[in-house]
């Protein structure tokens, strides 16, 4: 057989995936049989159903033929709603011509990243991240350049470090608030001064916001809405995760620069055509809609938070922080993986095999994620309280203060 494409061995992927296969494995094999199961305090999914009213909204979709092509774009209606509520939180006033919707939020990525990267060009990244940013980057033939976000720093970017990065060869920086893995949210100090350096070495920003509604404490800042930055940055968004969505997969990206809107419509087109017809239709009624499911989902997501981080710090050997949005939560485990000599993945894999719950290693989400475990507090309180009782039954066996 001929050799498949050099780029192809740099195409990373979502090690999350991979994880819960195995571990689904393990269920069906070991645990089963003996009547048992895993807790899954991994996922990066809503546990809540998606709203009756955005489900509804489809079967009306149906019944009325909704079931062709749309524009590339998006359908007229979608892109308006998604650009006023965009202009809400931003102040700048954008319009549908400055919206595109695609097949779930990840494309735009995806696209972004296609319509920038020549090989050798370095992008900025934080580090811990969703790995598809780095992955994607790689496979373009660029550098990706990481910036460690620390725990120290509540998991925010340093300015002096993020300086340091920029070289002649930058040309986009990723930023992601709230923050997947970490739950940090960027305040408006830290984002201004993003905007300066972007602006001062003429930069392009994706801007992924797509836990901005899920926010704990702070209120979530974008950096388009600072003069100057609406035609550099892409804002980076969908209905996945405020809408519990994910299976709708209905993403969209906005800027202000007509040319980098014409280049990603140009690259959906040569790639989905345009999004699910009717699912569109369920995102308009999802913005359109009456937003009070949002808001319990939310608060609903903090009262786990809560619990989650209570129950974690009173675990031998751990230490976690609050994170202020996103439902995500990291955990040092340093100590315990020096004194036991082995790396998060290894422990990782003792506990779903010996406490039976699934987390994920920081590593997952890049180097700098090598001290530390994700727990994601999605699941009910329940799952929460007997995953965490569980993995503290184990540590405490293995490991004393
Ligand atoms: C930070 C971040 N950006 C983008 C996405 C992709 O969202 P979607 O599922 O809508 O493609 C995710 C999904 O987990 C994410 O965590």
């Amino acid at each position: 057989m001929k050799q498949f494409s050099k780029r192809i061995p740099n195409l990373g992927t979502e090690n999350a995936f991979s994880v819960i296969e195995k571990a689904k494995k393990f269920e069906r094999e070991v645990l089963k049989p003996k009547g048992k199961n895993l807790i899954y305090l991994q996922i990066g999914e809503p546990s809540f159903d998606t709203p009756k009213n955005i489900n509804q909204a489809t079967i009306e979709a149906v019944k009325n033929n909704k079931t062709h092509y749309t524009p590339t774009l998006g359908i007229p209606e979608l892109r308006e709603a998604v650009a006023k509520k965009i202009s809400s939180y931003t102040k700048i006033n954008y319009k549908k011509e400055d919206v595109i919707i695609t097949a779930g939020a990840k494309p735009i990525i995806f696209y972004m990243l296609n319509a920038l990267v020549d090989e050798g060009d370095e992008i900025i990244i934080p580090n811990p991240a969703f790995p598809i940013y780095g992955s994607v980057t790689e496979y373009l033939g660029g550098k990706v350049v990481p910036l460690e976000l620390k725990e120290e720093n509540n998991f925010c970017l340093d300015i002096k470090e993020l300086k340091k990065k920029i070289t002649k060869k930058t040309k986009l920086i990723i930023l992601n608030s709230p923050q997947n893995p970490t739950g940090a949210v960027f305040d408006e100090k830290l984002i201004r001064e993003v905007a300066k350096i972007a602006k001062q070495n003429d930069l392009w920003v994706l801007s992924d916001e797509i836990y901005n509604e899920i926010i704990h404490k702070g209120k979530h800042f974008s950096i388009a809405s600072i003069p100057g930055m609406s035609e550099r940055t892409v804002i980076l968004n969908g209905t996945s995760k405020t809408y519990a969505m994910t299976g709708y997969r209905i993403g969209w990206g906005v800027t202000k620069n007509k040319e980098m809107l014409a280049t990603l419509e140009r690259l959906a087109c040569n790639d989905t055509s345009c999004a699910n017809s009717l699912a569109q239709y369920a995102a308009l009624e999802a913005v359109v809609g009456p937003q009070k499911e949002v808001v319990r989902m939310t608060n609903e997501y903090k009262k786990r938070r809560d619990l989650l981080v209570k129950l974690i710090n009173d675990i031998p050997g751990v230490k976690c922080h609050s994170p202020e949005g996103a439902f995500y939560l990291m955990v040092n485990v340093r100590k315990i993986i020096d004194k036991l000599n082995i790396t998060a993945e290894e422990l990782c894999d003792r506990i779903m095999k010996k406490a039976n719950v699934l987390i994920l290693p920081g590593t997952v989400f890049g180097d700098f994620g090598e001290d530390f475990v994700r727990f994601s507090y999605v699941s009910s309180e329940e799952n929460i309280k007997n995953g965490v009782a569980q993995i503290k039954k184990y540590i405490s066996s293995i490991y004393r203060d």
